[in-house]
């Protein structure tokens, strides 16, 4: 047990993802894991291990942000062993070609601050995605005949209600491809502790084209990055 994860050791599987709502760690688990068991409900973060293709899978809520996904990342990593982590979140386009219900593989993952800051201190780290689920993700993503993939460089922002459009602007000038809140820690987590991670985002809103995803589509997409994960997971 952990402060914030009441699961017994050997209830969290080495493979976990991480959606950032745990109502969707719930639906992920009924729908693709055989056995889903219910392992965590502190605060309501709801985290499930079952199998997936006769691996052991945990799908767990991070919440929104980097504070809240760093609690829950640094409790699976350092006290239940977890090797691999895969974010499965939405993310706002910041480059025109880059459309609605597209999917991002987050690259890189650019930031103003994070948690791991506090330490970094003047270093402007450059947190990356591990290479082997990047490629993996990409083959496995680029099997799914309606998926339009992006791979490269991500924001992750602090806010979700931007006040910096001069900021957006360098990021899209920068060819950044889209803004979310969490994998740049996620990924300086899994850099520090020799861990895997990536983050698989679908596109649910354009800072470019102000156009937004609808809740039916949001989701089918939600469903086609947890077959992503799972197979860059397992590849
Ligand atoms: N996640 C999805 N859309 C986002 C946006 N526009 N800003 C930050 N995080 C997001």
């Amino acid at each position: 047990m952990t402060p914030h994860i009441r699961a017994e050791k050997d209830q969290i599987a080495e493979t976990v993802l991480m959606p950032g709502d745990p109502l969707r760690a719930k639906w992920a688990a009924e729908t693709f894991l055989d056995g889903a068991e219910l392992v965590n409900d502190v605060r309501g973060m709801l985290g499930f291990t079952g199998e997936w293709r006769g691996n052991r899978v945990t799908i767990h809520g991070s919440g929104m942000g980097m504070p809240s996904l760093s609690i829950y990342a640094n409790e699976l990593i350092s006290r239940y062993g977890a090797k691999t982590l895969i974010r499965i979140g939405s993310c706002g386009a910041m480059q025109e070609h880059v459309k609605i219900r597209d999917v991002v593989l987050a690259m890189t993952a650019t930031s103003v601050s994070t948690p791991s800051r506090a330490i970094l201190r003047e270093l402007n780290f450059a947190p990356c995605a591990d290479w082997d689920l990047l490629k993996a993700a990409e083959a496995a993503a680029r099997g799914r005949k309606d998926a339009q993939i992006h791979v490269g460089g991500i924001y992750s922002s602090d806010v979700f209600y931007d006040e910096r459009p001069d900021l957006n602007e360098q990021l899209t000038r920068h060819n950044v491809l889209a803004v979310e809140m969490e994998a740049a820690e996620l990924y300086l987590l899994a850099a520090r502790h020799r861990c895997r991670a990536l983050a698989v985002l679908t596109v649910s809103d354009h800072l470019v084209t102000h156009e937004a995803l609808s809740a039916d589509m949001r989701q089918s997409s939600f469903g086609d990055m947890v077959a992503i994960a799972l197979e860059a997971a397992f590849a």
